[in-house]
């Protein structure tokens, strides 16, 4: 599957989590899990769905490993950080060993995807490139 059809199925897929996890907290006024729902909307729906129209305006980007390593670090990474962090913020005693591995390795794999697409929307924009 092409990268840019990857991130715009997955971004409105999470958008669908996102909202329905915000639609939950409003009818429940259980608001607890809010940074989980901030995060699913702004680092799923939102920057996945700028990644796919990015990749879709400039296809000449989606070529080579780096695209393809932001995608792998981008898409490990958010389920890992986001359960980790429902798991801490519910407390969960049988599970809180995993909130220190998974909230450091979760947020690391996220921040290295964004420098590897800032990496490759620097090399698409770097005058060289085609324009898209
Ligand atoms: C139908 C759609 C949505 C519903 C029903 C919804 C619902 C909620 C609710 C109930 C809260 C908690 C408010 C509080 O703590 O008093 C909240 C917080 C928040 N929402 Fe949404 N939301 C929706 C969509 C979105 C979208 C699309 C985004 C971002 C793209 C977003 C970003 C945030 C942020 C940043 C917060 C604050 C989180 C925090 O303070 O920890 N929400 N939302």
């Amino acid at each position: 599957m092409k990268l840019s059809n990857l991130f715009l199925r997955l971004a409105v897929a999470l958008a669908l989590l996102g909202v329905g996890l915000g639609y939950f907290m409003g009818a429940t006024h259980q608001f607890l899990l809010s940074p989980v729902h901030a995060h699913i909307n702004l680092l799923g729906w939102v920057s996945m769905f700028l990644y796919g129209l990015f990749y879709r305006a400039a296809p000449d980007a989606a070529a080579g490993w780096l695209p393809k390593v932001h995608a792998a670090l981008a898409i490990l990474g958010l389920p890992v950080m986001m359960t980790g962090l429902t798991i801490q913020l519910l407390a969960v005693p049988s599970l809180m060993a995993l909130v220190p591995p998974m909230m450091i390795a979760g947020p690391t794999l996220v921040v290295l995807g964004m420098v590897a697409f800032a990496a490759v929307v620097f090399r698409a924009t770097d005058g060289r490139a085609v324009a898209a």
